[in-house]
C-alpha cells in the first residue's frame, strides 16, 4: 500500500515529522503541499502542519480543499506539529473540516518547539503520537 505524505512547515518540525514518517511508513513518499501530487494514485494519504495562532498553514488548507472529494475516497490520517499541547484540539478544529477529521484513521499532536526557539535535537516529539499514527496507517 503506497502513503502520500503532504506537509507544510515554516520553521521545519513538520518536515522534520514527514522525513521520519516517510521512512517508518512502507512505500511513503512526502512532498511540501505547494509541490505534492494529486492524491488519486496513492492508497494513504498523511496530512501534516506547524500551527501559528491555532491555524494550519495555507499551502496545507489549499491542498485539503482543492483535492476535498478525492481525499473522502481514500485513508487519511493528519498531524499537527504545535508547541503547546494545548492548543491542539483548537487548532485542529480551527483547520480541518469535521468530515475529514472524521474521516481520519488518525489525527495526532506531534508536537513542537517552542516559539523562536532554535532549540536542536528531537525533545518536542511526542514520539509515542507518532508510533500511533504509525500503526493507524500500517498497522505496525
Ligand atoms: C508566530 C508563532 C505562532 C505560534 N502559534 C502557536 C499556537 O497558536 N499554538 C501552538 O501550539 N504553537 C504555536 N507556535 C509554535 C509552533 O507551532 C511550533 O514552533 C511548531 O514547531 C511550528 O511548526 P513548523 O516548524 O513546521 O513551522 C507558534 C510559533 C510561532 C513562531
Amino acid at each position: 500500500m503506497s502513503t502520500l505524505i503532504v506537509y507544510a512547515s515554516k520553521s521545519g518540525t513538520a518536515k522534520e515529522c514527514a522525513d521520519i514518517l516517510a521512512q517508518k511508513l512502507d512505500h511513503s513518499q512526502a512532498y511540501g503541499a505547494a509541490n505534492a501530487p494529486a492524491p488519486d494514485e496513492w492508497d494513504t494519504v498523511v496530512l501534516g502542519s506547524g500551527v501559528r495562532m491555532e491555524k494550519a498553514y495555507k499551502p496545507l488548507l489549499k491542498y485539503m480543499t482543492k483535492h476535498a472529494e478525492t481525499l473522502k475516497t481514500k485513508r487519511v490520517a493528519i498531524y499537527l506539529c504545535n508547541g503547546d499541547l494545548d492548543s491542539f484540539v483548537p487548532s485542529l478544529e480551527k483547520s480541518i473540516p469535521a468530515s475529514l477529521r472524521e474521516h481520519a484513521l488518525a489525527t495526532v499532536c506531534l508536537g513542537g518547539r517552542p516559539p523562536f526557539s532554535k532549540k536542536p535535537g528531537q525533545e518536542w516529539l511526542q514520539s509515542d503520537q507518532m508510533d500511533a499514527l504509525v500503526r493507524a496507517v500500517d498497522g505496525k
